[in-house]
């Protein structure tokens, strides 16, 4: 049997491999593999576990062959993969829902705090030993509690970070999604609206849903110009989704009062300007960076591995119609 781990992740899911298949083979450089040594070294194997760092195409099946009963991706994203070729080889595709929700919304919530109190600016000024003393005028931020929070997408994401800010600082909720969120609406009274309208009466806009083609620039310079001037915009979905060159614009032109940023359109590259600018935080997808989901995220993937492995569908498959299962 064998068992590709693309990049290290928690021992936790790691021993639960261990136990049932024996040792892994893994990449032993803590780095994303170029594409060329991915495609060699899945290489006949039985299951995958891979990163939302991999892009797992054809190429990549096929290296992997006949024998590949699933690639395992250690994210609830799954952008990375190409499900029309999963498909077409009835290869399962898992994911890790519901573990990193709270751990990406705290993080969504931090971001939008450190942007309104200017939290990171703050820090550098004092490094940079420019305090003073008390000065009424000095670095002013925008208030939270009580403003029009702008959820888009209001899945697992989109709706705890709603739900936490509703109750926590009394915001009120909007939300676009292809769904109505009836849950959200009975716990915030939160309303669903069209998107021009969420970035028009918004304050605080959390960006919150899948990329596909679809939402590819679905914050673009259009909607950046419709936005209030004091609005700010937190991306912890996927980078694609914002328009980066147009927000940089929006953010050297002060349309919005700033941004804060865990994912990126290219990443790991940012686009030209946007680290010169004091009205953004940019943080490097940490999303699920905590202890607990890391961790918990690793014995989901290793779940759905195992899973697939010994001849069960894994609870959280993402291709399902594939495998006929409600
Ligand atoms: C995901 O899971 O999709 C996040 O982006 C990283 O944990």
């Amino acid at each position: 049997m064998k068992i590709y781990v693309t990049r290290r992740i928690p021992e936790k899911g790691l021993d639960m491999i261990r136990e049932k298949f024996g040792e892994v083979d893994m990449n032993p450089d803590n780095r994303v593999l170029l594409h060329e040594e991915l495609i060699e070294n899945v290489k006949g194997a039985d299951a995958v576990l891979c990163q939302l760092t991999d892009k797992i195409d054809a190429d990549v099946m096929d290296s992997a062959g006949p024998s590949c009963k699933i690639f395992s991706n250690y994210a609830v994203g799954v952008n990375n993969i190409d499900f029309d070729a999963a498909n077409e080889r009835k290869i399962m595709i898992g994911n890790t829902p519901g573990v990193l929700t709270d751990a990406t919304s705290t993080l969504a919530i931090s971001l939008m705090f450190s942007v309104a109190r200017r939290i990171v600016e703050a820090d550098r000024f004092m490094r940079g030993e420019n305090f003073e003393g008390w000065d009424p005028m000095l670095l002013l931020g925008n208030k939270v509690s009580g403003q029009t929070l702008g959820i888009i997408g209001a899945g697992r994401i989109g709706e705890d970070i709603a739900i936490k800010m509703h109750k926590g600082f009394g915001m009120n909720v909007l939300y676009t999604d292809l769904n109505g969120n009836e849950f959200l609406e009975d716990k915030t009274g939160a309303k669903k609206v069209d998107m021009d309208t969420l970035c028009k009466e918004s304050d605080y806009i959390s960006v919150n849903v899948n990329y596909y083609p679809e939402t590819h620039h679905l914050i673009n310079e259009e909607r950046l110009s419709l936005m209030k001037e004091n609005a700010i915009i937190v991306n912890t979905a996927r980078g694609p989704v914002v328009d980066e060159e147009a927000l940089v614009k929006a953010l050297q032109q002060k349309w919005i009062f700033g941004a804060g940023l865990d994912v990126f359109e290219n990443e790991p590259k940012m686009k030209p300007g946007l680290k010169d600018l004091d009205n953004v935080v940019i943080v490097p997808h940490i999303g699920s960076a905590t202890f607990e989901a890391r961790t918990k995220m690793s014995e989901m993937a290793a779940q759905n591995l195992i899973d697939a492995l010994e001849g069960r569908l894994p609870e959280f498959l993402v291709n399902k119609e594939v495998f006929n299962v409600k």
